[in-house]
């Protein structure tokens, strides 16, 4: 299915499209005319079901397709198109790729072993272990011991005490990239807007970007490229302040 014609808002939830509902109602607004041209995707550290019930309790719109567990799953429409969230499948392929190399048993043995790190409760991923760290010298200390051990597998702290660990080659920007191939987006027709740690790797994959105004510090402290915009405003009101900046500069364009 080409979509090369549309433009792909992908968000992160947690502080970053939700946070104020009357920023959402305020984009929300603004997507309505525009409905034909725009996509919508989630990109969400949360599983599966704590995800849907963010969706109803914000009543979010039901978007074209959803990244979960920190871009360790992917979410797509199934054809022909059953109720939500019926209407989303499992990506196999996504899947797939990241179990190609998982050795979550020895990396979990290593990271469990380090005073300091707590295994978050009620996480039932299968490519995720996500845990919570008392503070960035022990993510160092984590990175440290995988590190030694050579293992494929990488970590990404998010808020200064959300540790999770994945594959490799797993990760919201590279599941973000995934996805765009996979609804035939172009990849310079994508703003992907965060507000944490674990959205830094989408912002850094030289897709356009929104970093909204309450961003975490680890984000205000990164050196994010050009084509990403850092918003005033906070949550859904900084991602509308950084669509109609955006919106302005291709209004712009000499070329
Ligand atoms: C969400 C998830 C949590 C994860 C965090 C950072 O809060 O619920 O498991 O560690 O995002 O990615
Ligand atoms: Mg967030």
């Amino acid at each position: 299915m080409s979509r090369d014609r549309h433009w792909l808002l992908a968000s992160d939830l947690d502080g970053t499209l939700t946070g104020d509902p009357s920023g959402l109602e305020a984009l929300l607004n603004w997507f309505k005319p525009r409905r034909e041209q725009w996509l919508l995707a989630y990109v969400t550290g949360r599983g599966w079901d704590s995800m849907w019930e963010l969706i109803r309790e914000a009543s979010l719109p039901v978007p074209v397709a959803l990244i979960t567990d920190v871009g360790t799953a992917v979410h797509l429409p199934r054809v022909p198109v059953p109720a939500v969230p019926d209407h989303f499948r499992l990506d196999h392929e996504w899947a797939g790729l990241l179990q190609r190399q998982w050795p979550v048993a020895e990396a979990e043995q290593l990271v469990e072993r380090i005073p300091g790190v707590f295994p978050q409760p009620g996480i039932r991923a299968t490519m995720r272990r996500s845990y919570h760290v008392a503070g960035p010298e022990v993510a160092a200390q984590v990175w440290m011991a995988l590190d030694s051990a050579r293992l494929p597998v990488r970590i990404v702290l998010s808020s200064g005490r959300d540790l999770d660990l994945m594959p490799a080659f797993a990760g919201k920007g590279a599941a973000l990239r995934y996805l765009t191939g996979r609804l035939g987006v172009l990849p310079w027709r994508v703003i992907a807007c965060g507000d944490s740690g674990n959205d830094l790797d989408m912002l850094e994959a030289g897709m356009a970007g929104v970093v909204v105004g309450n961003a975490q510090p680890e984000l205000h402290g990164a050196a994010l490229p050009a084509c990403v915009y850092r918003a005033n405003a906070p949550h859904a009101w900084g991602i509308l302040e950084g669509l109609q900046w955006w919106e302005s500069v291709a209004a712009g364009r000499s070329f």
